[in-house]
């Protein structure tokens, strides 16, 4: 029997279990961004070194941290055969607004064929992909090399005790390559394998005005109204091209060369489609920049949330006392968050007016990465991902961003390879998040002949 239809077989033979797994896994409500949830983390974390040791991984652990625990298993079948360390994240995030979601988040529901749940793409199916490939390659007798995983809890929240754990266990880590799927493709006719991935700065801005909510008819027209004040001063942030105001915001950012700005924009896309797909009329960005470019290599800055006054039901006339944001910025090659952080903090309160006080509390950030694509480890994903989507993928640069991949390169020196098996149509952080059955077992299937053929190339 060659390779591939063993594991075929093996996949065929286990898909029900595999899936019943899977749902499981997806009905802890693992928030990392809300502590009511905390219980819930502890019981995904246990759920998830239950299936590692099942799975045929020795040495499992449950790593404690300041905040959620981060779960560890290895095999090491011979010190002289390369080493792969899987990285994913069992938490998932919120799954507001809840009324939105045709069945619940945390009920995992089949339709389509395809599974509808809070995680099932971001990232608890991609990881169930790794835990069952390994499964497979256990009992199959095909392990051709060491593996390591390292499931984290806390990527949603930007992965601070993470960077903590990663630094002081720099031994057990070690590893040949990085493999990561927690990112997206472009289709199943068109897969693709992403080379970068955005750094992020996110912060949270207070402006607040008079000492209490006051009477709107009593005193307004005669105080700045925080609301307004903080309006004009985000609609500031960007200009008639799009571009960011913020002084310095670009003085680091590279360029990419013409050769890459083509190859990045002959991949597939069709704007009708995607606009089609988000209900949008025409697409927007900075001037001089295709959509491609904009989302996978151009610093971006938005506004996650804003809140101030009265939002309940009905009207209320009330200038409120306080108004404020949650605003977050893309970053890319060679921009740090600490610089981009303090460039907005200084700016913001630079614009605002005496009127006003502003205050900005930085949340976290992420550094940028760009993955090689000449490396054995990608050229073993790209023969992997050829041989069982009947294509060879197309390299792309990704939009999201995953904090730890640029301190994996600083602090372990070993580079990553993003073989992600979502689509960006998955509705990651939305409403009716999804993942595709097809998606799911391909990339059970891709995995063992990343091993296979990262091993062969060693
Ligand atoms: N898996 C995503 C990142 C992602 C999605 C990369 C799609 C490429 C394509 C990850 O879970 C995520 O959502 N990260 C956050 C960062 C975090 C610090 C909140 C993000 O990108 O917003
Ligand atoms: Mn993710
Ligand atoms: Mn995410």
């Amino acid at each position: 029997m060659d390779k591939m239809e063993l594991i075929k077989n093996y996949i065929d033979k286990h898909k029900q279990r595999f899936l019943d797994e899977l749902f499981e896994f997806l009905r802890y409500p693992s928030i990392s961004a809300d502590s009511k949830y905390n219980e819930d983390i502890i019981n995904t974390a246990n759920f998830v070194a239950k299936q590692l040791l099942a799975a045929g991984a020795t040495k499992v652990e449950i790593c404690e941290t300041a905040g959620n625990p981060i779960v560890y298993g290895e095999k090491i079948i011979d010190a002289h055969k390369p080493t792969v360390l899987v990285y994913g994240h069992y938490d998932v995030q919120p799954a507001e607004p809840i009324e939105k979601w045709i069945s619940p988040a945390f009920e995992p529901t089949l339709r389509d064929g395809k599974i509808y749940a809070r995680g099932a793409c971001d990232d608890k199916g991609q990881v169930y992909m790794h835990i069952k490939a390994f499964e497979l390659m256990m009992q199959t007798d095909t392990l051709p090399c060491n593996i390591k995983f390292m499931i984290e809890g806390e990527e949603e929240v930007g992965s601070a005790n993470l960077s903590i754990f990663v630094k002081a266990n720099k031994e057990r880590l070690k590893a040949d390559v990085i493999l990561i799927s927690d990112t997206s493709m472009i289709s199943l006719e068109n897969p693709s394998l992403e080379t970068g991935l955005r750094g992020l700065s996110y912060l949270e801005v207070e402006v607040t005005g008079p000492n209490r909510d006051l009477h709107s008819g009593v005193y307004g027209g005669a105080v700045a109204n925080p609301a307004t004040i903080l309006a004009k001063m985000i609609a500031s942030l960007h200009d008639e091209n799009n571009k960011i105001t913020i002084p310095g915001f670009y003085d680091h950012v590279l360029d990419l060369k013409t050769e890459e700005r083509q190859a990045l924009n002959s991949a597939p896309f069709n704007e009708e489609d995607y606009k089609k797909d988000l209900g949008v009329n025409e697409l927007w960005g900075e001037t001089g920049y295709s959509t491609l470019e904009r989302t996978g290599t151009r610093p971006t800055l938005e506004v996650n949330g804003i809140w101030g006054g009265y939002i309940g039901e009905g009207a209320k006339t009330v200038l409120p006392s306080k108004a404020a944001a949650k605003i977050s910025m893309r970053l890319v090659p060679n921009q740090t968050s600490e610089e981009i952080t303090n460039l907005f903090t200084h700016h913001f309160k630079k614009i605002a007016p005496k009127s006003v006080k502003v205050e900005v509390f930085p949340h976290h950030g992420g550094e940028p990465v760009v993955t090689p694509t000449d490396s054995i480890a990608y050229l073993a994903a790209q023969k992997a991902i050829e041989e069982s989507f009947g294509k060879k993928p197309i390299p792309t640069r990704g939009g999201g961003s995953i904090p730890i991949v640029a301190l994996f390169e600083a602090e372990l020196g070993i580079k990553t390879v993003l073989m992600g098996f979502g689509l960006d149509s998955d509705a990651l952080h939305s409403p009716n998040e999804k993942y595709d059955l097809v998606n799911f077992y391909k990339g059970i299937e891709t995995i063992p002949l990343f091993y296979k053929y990262f091993t062969e190339l060693s």
